[in-house]
């Protein structure tokens, strides 16, 4: 679903103090993956607690063209899979808006059905590199007419694709998945190798839905193999609430002095807390309670409470397990005493936006002292409040918009960021659940 042109504009302001226990919607990566791996698998799959937000549906839209039924019943989403190698030939191309996640990965599905699919996005989505999923994609056998490297793109699968072992150009759980998901269609065993290690749900998931996944460290780098011509049976899956959801509600709580709030049932897998170990060094008041496990995964209840923070430096070797945490890092950084130096982030720059560049900008628009020099961010925070009264421009991003208007809470003017009407595709729900806890917001 692309987005109609009118821009929905908002301003924050300093807000008193957040307060409250809440639950943000289901993890995005992990909602994309139900609804593909359900598609590919035999029988039902029944998913709950499924990310609402346009991004997924766009994915559950998708796996329906392509014969697989996903739909809600009830509480749940059920998914009616065809089997590995079982997806039918759309009748129309499919538009996946705005989601890089959900475009990549069904490339991998697509090469290994013996089907032609044009595949189209919104302004965003068509900017961004596809070629890092379809050189692989080709080795295997997947046929792309017309090579370009951004949609739209028309795709040929193929129901005899060869197994490929393949060492990732870059950190990216996307480019891992993709070709993962190619490798159950293989006549064979396919591996990638990681340097460093990205998140890690397609290989747990996968596992989860009876396929035959391993991994081992090799020479320092993790070896993914997956056995091709797999069969994967339709689980009950419940999805957790989306740790970079929860990131806004956790940094605002830090910042807005007086606050403290609980966001319960949040997906904690390591590959994913990377923001959460920086705040913890920053010295934020930021604890997992009640540790448990669901489905494969780790869980916990998020407490956070108004912080005194000090500038740190962020390792590179960090940047895969926060790599969509870096603005609204960025506007906590805005508040806290000394520099904060964020390195490695040559990702961030083929996001949804350049969100090294969109958030340095967004940063200048409201008084804060920031600079990029190559792939590193450094901000120059004053330990208190920021000056504020800027308009940033959001380029369609949905985590910039939530960025800033998480740096609105804390400003002494009012934050206006140009567009809202992206949050739609992540976090639906953010401004009312935002809103609940204490912030409030103006049209602009
Ligand atoms: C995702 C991987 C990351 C992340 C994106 C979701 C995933 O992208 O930024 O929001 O679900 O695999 P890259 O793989 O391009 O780093």
């Amino acid at each position: 679903m692309s987005h109609a042109a009118e821009p929905r504009p908002l301003s924050t302001f300093r807000a008193n103090s957040l307060k409250g226990r809440v639950r943000v919607p289901g993890d995005k990566s992990i909602s994309h993956r139900a609804l593909m791996f359900g598609a590919l698998a035999t029988g039902t799959t029944r998913i709950t607690g499924l990310l609402e937000g346009e991004d997924v549906v766009n994915t559950a839209r998708a796996v329906t063209a392509l014969g697989a039924r996903a739909a809600k019943e009830g509480d749940a989403w059920v998914v009616r899979g065809c089997g590995v190698g079982g997806l039918a030939q759309p009748s129309a191309a499919i538009d996946f808006g705005n989601s890089g996640t959900g475009t990549r990965l069904m490339m991998g599905v697509i090469a290994g059905q013996p089907i032609t699919v044009a595949m189209t996005g919104d302004a965003s989505l068509s900017k961004r590199p596809m070629r890092r999923v379809l050189n692989p994609l080709k080795e295997m056998g997947l046929e792309v007419v017309e090579d370009r490297e951004t949609l739209p793109l028309t795709l040929k699968g193929s129901n005899a694709l060869i197994p490929i072992v393949y060492e990732l150009p870059v950190p990216s759980a996307q480019v891992k998945s993709a070709i993962l998901l190619a490798g159950l269609h293989a006549a064979g065993e396919t591996t990638v190798i990681e340097r460093e290690p990205t998140r890690d749900h397609t290989e747990r998931m996968l596992r989860f839905f009876g396929a035959d996944i391993r991994t081992a460290v090799q020479d320092g780098k993790l070896h993914i193999t997956v056995k091709g011509n797999a069969e994967l049976k339709g689980r009950d899956v419940v999805v957790p609430g989306d740790p970079s959801s929860a990131a806004f509600l956790v940094c605002a709580a830090v910042l807005v002095p007086g606050s403290e709030i609980i966001v319960e049932g949040v997906l904690v897998n390591e590959t994913r807390t990377g923001l959460y170990t920086t705040l913890n060094e920053m010295g934020a008041d930021v604890t997992f309670l009640n540790q448990r496990e669901e489905n494969g995964e780790p869980i916990a209840d998020i407490r956070a409470r108004y912080s005194r923070l000090n500038g740190v430096e962020v390792p590179p070797e960090r940047a895969p397990s926060m790599i969509d945490e870096y603005p609204v890092l960025a506007a906590v950084a805005a508040l806290a005493t000394g520099d904060t130096v964020m390195q490695g982030l040559a990702e961030l720059r083929v996001k949804e936006s350049d969100r090294l560049l969109a958030t340095a900008a967004g940063l200048h628009a409201n008084g804060v002292r920031a600079t990029v020099e190559g792939d590193t961010l450094i901000v120059h925070g004053d330990g208190g409040p920021v000056p504020g009264g800027g308009t940033v421009a959001t380029h369609l991003d949905h985590r910039i918009a939530m960025a800033f208007l998480t740096m609105g809470l804390a400003s002494e003017q009012p934050v206006t960021v140009d567009d809202t009407a992206m949050i739609a595709t992540s976090f639906p729900e953010f401004i009312p659940l935002m809103q609940g806890l204490g912030a409030s917001y103006r049209s602009a």
